[in-house]
């Protein structure tokens, strides 16, 4: 069903433009507040994921590799990590900017386009792929952009095979993240989540929770723009608080439904 509406186009139209795209991994990703958000989020996603092959090489070996859609795949972080698992790999992005950079660093990682990872140009409202296609789905930093998230994990689950799974974020309404959210709303929209109507969702639907991770008491603004010596002392307090009951406050809340 489309649901577009003049601020869920923006977020389309500025991830579309090529100076986001140029910018996107070095403004998020670099700095030792950077890297840890990056390599926090790889890795929660590899926890998630069911068992893969490991390696390319196995996963060759194998009949048939998983087939994963990273829904909104942006500059690739998601597609590439499961790729050098083993994954056979769609990257469905609105951006043929990020599409392209995905091939770039494809070509780099020495990972084949078309084999490894599939490039599909599409938009999520109106999805290309047929009903149980696809092992597991992926999708990051994409549903918290649109307030009626819902209509893209039923979009997802349609194309997932039967027992198939679905690993994304959402932003928690309860975070230090609201308190710069809900004033500015920042360059594109940005909609803060409750599990509590989460899991109602989730409920009406028979959807299963299979897992859920939450992180990022300091919401990623605040490592974004740290300076390397003080985003140490904020990593190693934000690892303290993921040990305490404070962590319900995190930030951002990690989900894997199965169908
Ligand atoms: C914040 S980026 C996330 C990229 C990546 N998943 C990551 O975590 O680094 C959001 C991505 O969603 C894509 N996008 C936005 N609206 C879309 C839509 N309706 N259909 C497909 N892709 C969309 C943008 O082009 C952009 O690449």
């Amino acid at each position: 069903m489309p649901m577009d509406n003049p601020r869920t186009t923006h977020v389309k139209d500025y991830y579309a433009k090529r100076d986001t795209v140029r910018d996107y991994d070095k403004k998020r990703f670099t700095g030792r507040g950077g890297r840890y958000i990056d390599y926090t989020e790889q890795k929660i996603i590899s926890d998630l994921i069911d068992a893969l092959p490991t390696t390319i090489r196995s996963a060759k070996r194998l009949e048939k590799r998983p087939l994963v859609l990273d829904l909104a795949s942006g500059s690739g972080r998601f597609a590439i990590l499961l790729a050098k698992k083993g994954c056979k790999v769609v990257a469905f992005d609105y951006s043929q900017e990020m599409l392209n950079l995905i091939g770039e660093k494809c070509r780099r990682e020495g990972l084949n386009v078309g084999e490894d990872i599939i490039l599909v140009q599409g938009d999520a409202n109106r999805f290309p792929f047929k009903p149980e296609t696809f092992d597991a789905a992926v999708s990051m930093r994409f549903m918290w952009h649109y307030k009626k998230y819902p209509i893209f994990i039923d979009n997802v689950m349609k194309v997932l095979k039967k027992n198939g799974y679905f690993v994304f974020d959402l932003f928690n309404l309860y975070s230090l993240r609201a308190l710069y959210t809900l004033p500015a709303n920042l360059s594109v929209y940005v909609n803060l989540a409750t599990r509590k109507k989460f899991y109602e969702f989730a409920e009406k639907r028979s959807y299963k929770i299979e897992a859920e991770k939450a992180h990022f008491f300091f919401p990623y603004l605040f490592y974004r723009f740290c300076p390397d010596f003080l985003a140490g002392i904020m990593i190693w307090t934000e690892e303290k608080i993921q040990k305490s009951a404070l962590y319900i406050f995190s930030s951002v809340i990690y989900f894997k439904l199965r169908k």
